[in-house]
C-alpha cells in the first residue's frame, strides 16, 4: 500500500533534479515529489523520509552517493549544521541561475501570469563579507549548554556557539566571542523561546559598510544589566570600530530581535552609513537594507525603471529610513515616503536635511491607512514605489492603489512568492508587468530580491 511505502525513516536512492523554495533539492521518488534537505541538482543521494505530506515527501540526505559536478567546497566550518547558509556548497553561478528561475516559476504558478521568459539576475560581488547586519541569539544547545550564535538548520529553539561567519565582516565574530566570554562568567540565563523564561535574548550587530562604523544592540527581556560598562569595554577592545552600544528590551513573547530602546551605553545610539552617495544616521530600530553594495544596484535598477522627471510626483510606500525616497527625490518633482516605524521616519527626515534634499517628506503611518486617506483626499501620483516586508502588499492596499491609478508602479520585493501573488492581483486591476530583474542580495542563502515595473494599461492598450 502506498501509505506504508513512504513511512518516516524509510530510505530511497534519489536523483536530485531541481532546487525548490528555501533551496531544498527536488526528487521524484517512485512518482512522489520529495523535498530533500541537503540535496543539490545532479546529486544521487540516499534520502531519508522525515515527513509525509498529502502530495509530497520531506526528508534529508543521509549520504551523497554521487556528487553533482556543481558542488564546491563550502568555506565555513558550520556549513551543513548552521541554519544561515543553505547553498554555500553550490557553485555561485548555479545559485543565481536557481534564484532567477524561482522568480520566473512563481510569476507563472502563483501570479497566474504569462511566462515572462528568462529573468535577468544581477550577481553579488564579492559573495562573502556582504552583510551589514546580523542577529545572533542567546540560547542553549541540545545538551542544555548556554551559548551565543545562530540556530541549527530547521531548529528555532536550539542555538549553537558561532565561531566564524563569512557573511558579515570579521569584526562580527570577534564581538560575538567577546560577548560570550563576558556573559559566560555571569548568572544571566538565556531566554527560552517556549517557556518564556530567562533574560538574554539577542545580540544585534550593524555596520555602515561605507563608513566602517558599528552599532551593537543587546536585546534582553525586562530587567537590568549590572555594570554594562565592563561588557562595552570588552567588545570595544575586540572591535574598535564600534561607535555606539545600546540596550533594547523585548518583553513580548515574539521571538524577534527588536525591542524598545532602554539605554544608550556608549556613543549616541546611532551609526552612519552612506548609500549611493547619501548619508544616513541610523538607530537600532530603523530598517536598512542588509547588503549596502547590492542595495545600491537594486535601487539603481528601480530608478532606471521609474524613469523619473522633474514633473513626476512620487509616493514611496514602506519607505524605511528613506533610502529609495531620497534617490527618487533627486530625480522627481516631489516624493512622499510612508513608513510605520517612528525612528525610521525620524532617520529619513534627518537624512533629507543632511543631504540637502528639500522635495521629500516622510509620513509616519500604516500604508493602508495612508492610502485610504490619500484616495479620500483625491491625491494622485505619477509613480508609486512599494517595498513591503516579506508578507507583501495587503489586498486592500492593492485596491487603493488601483483607485489612485498611478501611471507606473515599481515594486521592490524580498519574497518572490508574495511578489508573484501581488503581480497577479495588480494585473486584475490593469497593471501589466513590463520589466523585472532579480538582484542577488544574499549569496549562499535561498533568499531572492527582485524589482518589477508595472504600467497601467489605458483604454487604448
Ligand atoms: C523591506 S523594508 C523597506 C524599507 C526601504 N524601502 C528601504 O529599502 O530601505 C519595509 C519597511 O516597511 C515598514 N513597514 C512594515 N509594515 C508597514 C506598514 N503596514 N505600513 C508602513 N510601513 C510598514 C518596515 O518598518 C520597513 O521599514
Amino acid at each position: 500500500m502506498a501509505g506504508s511505502k513512504y513511512r518516516r525513516g524509510t530510505r530511497f536512492t534519489a536523483e536530485i533534479a531541481d532546487l525548490a523554495f528555501k533551496g531544498r533539492g527536488v526528487a521524484n521518488i517512485e512518482g512522489m515529489i520529495a523535498f530533500v534537505d541537503g540535496g543539490l541538482p545532479g546529486d544521487t543521494v540516499l534520502f531519508e523520509i522525515l515527513r509525509r505530506k498529502r502530495r509530497h515527501l520531506e526528508g534529508r540526505v543521509v549520504e551523497i552517493l554521487t556528487p553533482s559536478s556543481d558542488r564546491v567546497e563550502p568555506r565555513c566550518s558550520h556549513f551543513g549544521f548552521c541554519g544561515g547558509c543553505r547553498l554555500q556548497d553550490l557553485a555561485y553561478e548555479k545559485q543565481i541561475g536557481f534564484k532567477a528561475a524561482q522568480v520566473r516559476e512563481q510569476i507563472v504558478r502563483i501570479g497566474n501570469l504569462d511566462d515572462p521568459g528568462e529573468i535577468p539576475i544581477i550577481p553579488c560581488e564579492p559573495t562573502f563579507g556582504y552583510r551589514n547586519k546580523m542577529e545572533f541569539t542567546f540560547g542553549t544547545d541540545r545538551e542544555g549548554t548556554s551559548g551565543l550564535g545562530l540556530h541549527p538548520r530547521g531548529e528555532f529553539r536550539d542555538v549553537f556557539d558561532l565561531t566564524e561567519c563569512y557573511l558579515p565582516s570579521p569584526s562580527f565574530a570577534k564581538i560575538v566571542e567577546a560577548t560570550r566570554r563576558h556573559f559566560d562568567g555571569l548568572t544571566y540565563e538565556p531566554y527560552h523561546p517556549i517557556e518564556h523564561t530567562g533574560f538574554l535574548r539577542f545580540l544585534v550587530v550593524r555596520e555602515g559598510r561605507n563608513t566602517g562604523e558599528i552599532l551593537v544592540n543587546l536585546v534582553t527581556a525586562e530587567g537590568i544589566v549590572d555594570n554594562p560598562e565592563q561588557w562595552v569595554a570588552a567588545i570595544r577592545k575586540a572591535a574598535p570600530e564600534i561607535v555606539t552600544v545600546v540596550h533594547t528590551i523585548n518583553s513580548l513573547r515574539a521571538n524577534v530581535a527588536v525591542g524598545e530602546l532602554q539605554d544608550v551605553w556608549y556613543g549616541d545610539g546611532t551609526f552612519t552609513e552612506i548609500l549611493a552617495g547619501l548619508k544616513f544616521t541610523l538607530g537600532p530600530l530603523s530598517f536598512f537594507q542588509t547588503n549596502t553594495r547590492q542595495a545600491e544596484i537594486l535601487f539603481a535598477t528601480a530608478m532606471e525603471y521609474t524613469a523619473l522627471t522633474k514633473d513626476d510626483r512620487v509616493l514611496d510606500l514602506y519607505s524605511g529610513a528613506g533610502a529609495i525616497s531620497l534617490q527618487a527625490a533627486r530625480r522627481a518633482g516631489s516624493v512622499t515616503g510612508v513608513e510605520l516605524v517612528p525612528e525610521a521616519v525620524r532617520a529619513a527626515t534627518e537624512a533629507a536635511t543632511q543631504n540637502g534634499i528639500e522635495n521629500c517628506e516622510f509620513v509616519c503611518a500604516d500604508s493602508l491607512e495612508s492610502m485610504k486617506a490619500e484616495v479620500a483626499a483625491g491625491h494622485t501620483y505619477d509613480i508609486v514605489l512599494v517595498d513591503p516586508p516579506r508578507a507583501g502588499l495587503h489586498p486592500k492596499v492593492i485596491k487603493r492603489l488601483a483607485e489612485m491609478a498611478p501611471d507606473r508602479i515599481v515594486y521592490v520585493s524580498c519574497n518572490p512568492g508574495t511578489l508573484a501573488r501581488d503581480l497577479g492581483l495588480l494585473a486584475e486591476h490593469s497593471y501589466a508587468l513590463e520589466k523585472i530583474t532579480a538582484v542577488d542580495m544574499f549569496p549562499h542563502t535561498a533568499h531572492i530580491e527582485a524589482v518589477a515595473l508595472l504600467r497601467r494599461q489605458g483604454k487604448n492598450d
